[in-house]
């Protein structure tokens, strides 16, 4: 883990390695953390299997949740130039495959989450970007289907990251103003893909998620779909980060180097359950030593282009 927090920035005066947590760091992590890759996420597991004895949390069935998925209308993603989203084609082979390897350390982590709230330390370090990305994997490799959806209503920004409207949204649902098969989009490019936007920004978002409401909603998606995928503010930055966590099996931190704050990251992983931390993601790693660094630079200026020419 050193090489993660060495790669954060640095609060004031602070001393390089006072803010070393000991909070993760098995041997295979630091391993994983030395093969980074520009600008493309590392998986770092928060803990070893052994560390997770406990039964998976068993999705609880909601009578007559069942969602008419089929029903759902389906709209074209419209991936903007510079959005580093959804790099899944043959052009973009090194972010794509270590996002299927995050994939696969979620689908075989021991504690089998469903509902996973991806957040970080502070804001701009990657959260919506890995939750769509992480969500698009899923969708490609599970036979059932899996919703993203934008837990932030401050900040959302997934809808325009794929080219959908923001509303209606979460929020709507939430407030009752509309039906959950309405606020959701099918994608027509990934087929097991859904989402579900944040819809119109509200004075209270807090209040919106600390309801009945919201705890309906998460059992009805959790009927609905195989994996949930939620995008949130920065811990402990918001109380809604807080209600979003609560009704997840588990968290994915994202850390950036050079833009995290330390401080910030090292208070994270203090307030986060430690039952809950899936592992974490370094993002926007540079230092990449395999050739093509130039071509993988233009990676993300590329990508929707090729995308929407699929
Ligand atoms: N791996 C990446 N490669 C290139 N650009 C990235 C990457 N990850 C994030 N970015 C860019 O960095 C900016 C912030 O990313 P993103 O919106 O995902 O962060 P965030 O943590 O969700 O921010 P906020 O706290 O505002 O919600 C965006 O412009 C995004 O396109
Ligand atoms: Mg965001």
């Amino acid at each position: 883990m050193s090489k993660i927090f060495e790669a954060l920035t640095r609060a004031e005066g602070e001393p390089a390695s006072s803010l070393l947590p000991d909070l993760i760091g098995p041997d295979d992590t630091v391993a994983a953390a030395e093969q980074p890759l520009p600008a493309t996420p590392v998986v770092v597991d928060a803990a070893p299997a052994s560390a997770h004895p406990q039964a998976p949390p068993a999705a609880v069935p909601v009578p007559g949740a069942g969602l008419r998925l089929d029903k759902i209308r389906t709209l074209s993603l419209q991936v903007p130039q510079t959005a580093p989203v959804l790099p899944f084609d043959d052009t973009h082979w090194q972010a794509s495959e270590r996002y299927r390897i995050i994939r696969t350390k979620i689908l075989q982590h021991p504690r089998k989450p469903r509902m996973i709230v991806v957040s970080s330390p502070g804001s701009g370090d990657g959260k919506s970007v890995t939750a769509i990305n992480l969500a698009g994997a899923l969708s490609l490799k599970t036979t059932s289907n899996v919703l993203l959806m934008d837990g932030d209503f401050r900040r959302a920004t997934i809808h325009r990251q794929i080219g959908f409207s923001h509303t209606p949204g979460l929020a709507e649902v939430l407030e009752g103003t509309c039906a959950l098969e309405d606020a959701l989009v099918h994608t027509e490019q990934f087929p097991a893909l859904y989402v579900l936007p944040a819809g119109d920004q509200r004075a209270n978002p807090a209040e919106l998620l600390d309801s009945p409401q919201w705890q309906s909603l998460t059992g009805r998606v959790r009927s609905a779909f195989e994996y949930v995928i939620v995008d949130s503010p920065p811990i402990a930055a918001v109380a809604d980060y807080d209600l979003i966590m609560a009704a997840c099996d588990g968290v994915v931190l994202v850390v950036r180097p050079d833009h995290t704050n330390r401080t910030l990251c090292f208070k994270a992983l203090e307030t986060l359950p430690k039952e809950k931390l899936l592992g974490v993601i370094l993002n926007c790693e540079s230092n990449w030593f395999l050739p093509g660094k130039d071509q993988y630079d233009s990676y993300y200026y590329r990508a929707s282009k090729e995308f929407r020419s699929r």
